[in-house]
C-alpha cells in the first residue's frame, strides 16, 4: 500500500511557526514519526510539501494509479482552494483532511474547509498525532 502525505503552505515553517498553536515538532520530526510508524504497518509512504497552489493540484492529479490514498494538510488553502478541491474531486484517489489545530475551534474563515466534502474524513486537533490518526486511517481504506 502506498500512502502520499501531502503538506501545504507554511507547514515547512513548522516548529518555529506560531509554536502556541501548531507546536515545536518540526516537519522533518513530523515525517520521521510518520515513516518510522509506516515501516511498523508495513506500507510505504511518500512525504511532501508546498507553497504553491498549482503545484498541491499536480501533485494531486499525479497520484492517481501511483498511491492508493491520499493524507492531505492544505493549510491555508483548505480554506480558499477549489482547485484543490476540485483536484481531489478529479482524481478520485481517497484523500483523508488532516490538521495540527482544531479548526473548528479557531477563527471563523478557519472553520470552512472546501476540502471536507470530497475527502473520506476529517481529523483535526491532536498536533503531531493527527499525522499518525491520518496514517492509522489511510490503512484502514486498505482495499476498500
Ligand atoms: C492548519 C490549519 C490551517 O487553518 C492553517 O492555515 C495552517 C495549518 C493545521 O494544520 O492546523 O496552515 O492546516
Amino acid at each position: 500500500m502506498k500512502i502520499l502525505f501531502l503538506n501545504g503552505p507554511n507547514l515547512n515553517l513548522l516548529g518555529t511557526r506560531e509554536p502556541g498553536v501548531y507546536g515545536q515538532t518540526t516537519l522533518a520530526q513530523i515525517e520521521a514519526l510518520v515513516r518510522d510508524r509506516a515501516a511498523k504497518l508495513g506500507v510505504t509512504v511518500e512525504f511532501t510539501q508546498s507553497n504553491h497552489e498549482g503545484e498541491l493540484v499536480t501533485l494531486i492529479q499525479q497520484a492517481r494509479g501511483k498511491y492508493d490514498v491520499i493524507v492531505l494538510n492544505s493549510g491555508a488553502y483548505t480554506h480558499t482552494s477549489v482547485a484543490i478541491r476540485d483536484a481531489i474531486a478529479a482524481t478520485g484517489v481517497p484523500t483523508i483532511e488532516i490538521h495540527l489545530s482544531n479548526i473548528h475551534a479557531r477563527e471563523e474563515f478557519r472553520q470552512h474547509s472546501f476540502m471536507a466534502a470530497v475527502c473520506v474524513g476529517q481529523i483535526c486537533g491532536f498536533g503531531p498525532n493527527s499525522y499518525l490518526l491520518g496514517l492509522e486511517a489511510a490503512v484502514s481504506l486498505n482495499g476498500k
